[in-house]
């Protein structure tokens, strides 16, 4: 006779129904087929450990894990290449192989034992691959062939290099977009066959299909150039493929800088806040479920405005005009939210039902707080679930027993 496991009622950071009024932030989220139990995610995160060709190392098991155990609703993995030459280094995670899939399917399998949803980022680098991993005072620098890198193979919208020590990008021509949409429906198969809950698509920070949407990196004269139509029509293209391609049941989320933080002017035009308002219409309508709003990162120039909020804010111009227009398409806030009233604003729903986003997407708070959701939970007065081996360390919220209160550990 096997004994019986502890007993879990709840996945991790669900709250019990011990507390009464619960926050928007403790209230599910309900998205296609996915339900979660909280609305706070991992924002995804590149973490530039997988040296042999995009295949992950042993450092992703324990790095993915530690934010499920814990309480995080849904993790999202980094942005994973969906072609070689897309990676943005030589040492970026990828599902362009078949042989890819094991590996994620390794930690996809961990996290849903935990009880926890996953999803993971596709992104193509553009003219943004081929790069050295960003390290601690250095300067980002291209890697050449002895380092891993492909400098000859860098395609990107225009022949615009992304800076000074980077490569001039080789203007992508008519195969090569055949090749990056099947790229990417590819990579999304290969990601359902894995196992992932929720698939995004990277269209922000100056990669591929962001340099497309702004005029300041996409100087093209042909249909994916010029007008917004022809900027937006790659993103829309992949969007329409990968949609078809993966089951109807399954969350799908684009993550788009909302503003390249440049003045426009008509003779240095830029991608601004009313063009993602447009886009986000646009989205709205193709199956796309949750919009990460993320910021800048396509010019060098920008000047992002010193206050906490500045991403939230974009994130909550394009809900309201979403709402304003009767449309659904879920909207997450990214940027800065690292603490428990800031997390909890972000997506509490006022007296009109109006919120400024729908979830809280958290990167680097998890990485210094890997608990982040439970101290949250805490701070907010919310008794949540917490792993149940670890229940003698869970804080004591609400009514406490006489037992209870007298605890001896
Ligand atoms: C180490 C690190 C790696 C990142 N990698 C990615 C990535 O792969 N894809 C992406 O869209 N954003 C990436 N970002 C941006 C984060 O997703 C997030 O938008 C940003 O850090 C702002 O949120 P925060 O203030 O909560 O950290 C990365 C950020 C950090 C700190």
């Amino acid at each position: 006779m096997s004994a019986k496991p502890l007993s879990q009622p709840y996945p991790t950071g669900t709250p019990l129904p011990t507390t009464s009024t619960l926050p928007t932030l403790f209230t599910p989220l309900k998205i296609r087929s996915l339900t979660l139990p909280n609305r706070i995610i991992v924002a995804p995160m590149g973490m530039y450990s997988a040296p042999h060709n995009g295949h992950l190392s042993p450092f992703h098991l324990p790095h993915v894990t530690q934010f499920a155990l814990r309480g995080a609703a849904l993790t999202i993995m980094e942005a994973t290449a969906v072609l070689a030459a897309g990676r943005t280094s030589p040492l970026d995670a990828g599902l362009y192989l078949d042989s890819h899939i094991a590996g994620m399917k390794e930690v996809v399998d961990a996290v849903h034992a935990l009880g926890q949803k996953i999803g993971i980022q596709l992104n193509h680098a553009g003219r943004k691959a081929s790069g050295m991993p960003l390290e601690r005072g250095m300067d980002a620098r291209i890697a050449n062939k002895e380092e891993g890198g492909w400098p000859e193979e860098v395609v990107g919208a225009s022949k615009l290099r992304w800076q000074e020590g980077y490569v001039e990008p080789r203007e992508m021509e008519e195969g090569d977009f055949e090749e990056v949409v099947t790229g990417f429906v590819r990579a999304a198969e290969r990601a359902v066959e894995a196992g992932f809950d929720v698939i995004e698509i990277h269209a922000a920070h100056g990669y591929l299909l962001s340099s497309f949407l702004s005029p300041s990196s996409n100087t093209r004269p042909d249909k994916y150039g010029g007008s917004f139509a022809n900027r937006t029509r790659l993103l829309l293209r992949i969007i329409t493929s990968l949609r078809s391609a993966i089951p109807a049941t399954m969350p799908l989320f684009v993550r788009i800088s909302a503003t390249d933080w440049m003045t426009h002017t008509p003779s240095a035009p830029q991608w601004t806040l009313t063009d993602s308002i447009n886009l986000a219409h646009e989205l709205d309508g193709l199956g796309v479920d949750l919009l990460d709003v993320s910021s800048g990162s396509n010019n060098l120039l920008q000047q992002i405005p010193p206050h906490a909020e500045y991403q939230i804010d974009l994130a909550s111009s394009i809900r309201s005009s979403l709402r304003g227009a009767g449309k659904t398409m879920l909207v997450g806030a990214v940027g800065r939210i690292d603490n428990a009233l800031i997390a909890r604003d972000t997506v509490q729903l006022n007296a009109a039902g109006d919120a400024k986003a729908d979830a809280a997407l958290v990167g680097r708070q998890f990485l210094r707080d890997p608990s982040f959701v439970l101290n949250v939970a805490e701070a907010l007065g919310v008794e949540v679930q917490w792993p149940s081996q670890y229940w003698r360390a869970a804080p004591l919220v609400g009514k406490v027993s006489e037992r209870d209160a007298k605890r001896v550990y």
